[in-house]
């Protein structure tokens, strides 16, 4: 039995409390968020202790820490429990700045803790059909891959505020995506980008359109576009072409009916957002990150991936300030 601590309780926490709910040999001891009356609910369901995160880390009780906390709290507790010799699960992105990612994996490293970065995407059923596809060969060497991600509505001008800008906050994802599909990585960077949904975002100091080119040594080339509004809904796809074909990733509908009329053919509406379209996502990932844990295995995406996806996002946003390509 793995005994978990859970820090944080808001939208993500409880997508993590819900999967653990659904496994064996898995359980969640204690409970910890900066609103304890955050926590009451999962604590009712599982039985856990509300503490504090400090308490959560020390508990004996606890094997392994969820980090599900706002990004920039991320740093100390990845430190403390490190220290505490915890096995950490942590949200996405690790922290919004390269050099303090950089601190985590001097403590994770000296510590040997094992770490998973929480790149989602990667065990979505879809995209890791494709990607293993890609890497028995199916479609020779990889040449172009496309990746789009549509939100359906932007967040809250708060929210946009302490993001750390489109590039860290959502396209993140798509970065590991990129390196997921390519299977190298990027040494150039272009990115360009306006604020077309909410000139507010543009006074925030962010864009909320954004299209990314990379380039990576073997000659492939990478494009992501972003946009923080689709009026059809969450729209996530990808499309790599190789030398001996294609391979695509369309959205997940929320039925399969279609109908079909004088006027053309209709399917049902994509899955709303996030938290339902990777529903098997999160806990497929966390069920990896608990048999690698216990059992002490390598764990992808490391904190490596975290940095190295970090990076990719700070060279975008210098490119969008400066106009030009960034080599990394
Ligand atoms: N992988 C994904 O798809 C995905 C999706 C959403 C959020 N995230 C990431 O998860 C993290 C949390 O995001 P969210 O949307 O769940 O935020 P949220 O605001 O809904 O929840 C965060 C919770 O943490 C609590 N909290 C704040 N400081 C704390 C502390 N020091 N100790 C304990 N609890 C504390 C808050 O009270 C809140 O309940 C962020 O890093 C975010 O980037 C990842």
């Amino acid at each position: 039995m793995l005994n978990i601590g859970l820090l944080g309780c808001g939208r993500i926490g409880q997508v993590h409390a819900l999967s653990i709910a659904r496994m064996d040999d898995v359980r969640i001891t204690a409970l910890a968020d900066a609103f304890p009356e955050a926590a009451t609910g999962i604590a009712a369901k599982t039985g856990a202790k509300i503490m504090s995160a400090d308490e959560v880390i020390a508990s004996p009780d606890v094997d392994a820490v969820i980090i599900a906390t706002p990004t920039d709290t991320h740093y100390d507790l990845i430190h403390a429990a490190a220290r505490a010799g915890k096995a950490i699960f942590c949200e996405k992105p690790v922290d919004l700045s390269a050099d303090r990612i950089r601190d985590c994996i001097k403590i994770v490293t000296e510590t040997g803790v094992p770490f998973m970065t929480a790149f989602n995407r990667r065990f979505d059923p879809n995209f890791a059909t494709l990607q293993a596809r890609i890497r028995a060969g199916e479609i020779g060497s990889v040449e172009l891959v496309t990746i789009l991600s549509r939100d359906p509505s932007p967040p809250p001008i708060s929210y946009i505020e302490r993001s750390g800008g489109i590039f860290r906050d959502m396209m993140i994802h798509d970065f590991d995506m990129a390196r997921f599909l390519l299977g190298e990585d990027a040494v150039t960077v272009f990115a360009v980008g306006a604020a077309l949904v909410d000139p507010a975002i543009g006074t925030a100091g962010d864009v909320d359109t954004a299209a990314v080119t990379l380039t990576t040594a073997s000659g492939a080339i990478c494009q992501i576009t972003n946009s923080r509004r689709a009026t059809y809904g969450y729209d996530q796809r990808v499309e790599v072409h190789g030398a001996g074909g294609m391979l695509r990733a369309g959205n997940v509908l929320e039925n399969t009916v279609e109908s079909a009329t004088g006027a053309g053919f209709a399917t049902a509406p994509t899955q709303h957002f996030f938290l339902e379209r990777y529903e098997a996502a999160y806990r497929i990932e966390l069920t990896q990150f608990m048999e690698a844990a216990s059992k002490g295995a390598a764990i992808s995406p490391n904190i490596h991936d975290g940095l190295a996806a970090q990076l990719m996002a700070d060279a975008a946003a210098q490119s969008l300030e400066t106009g030009l390509p960034v080599s990394l």
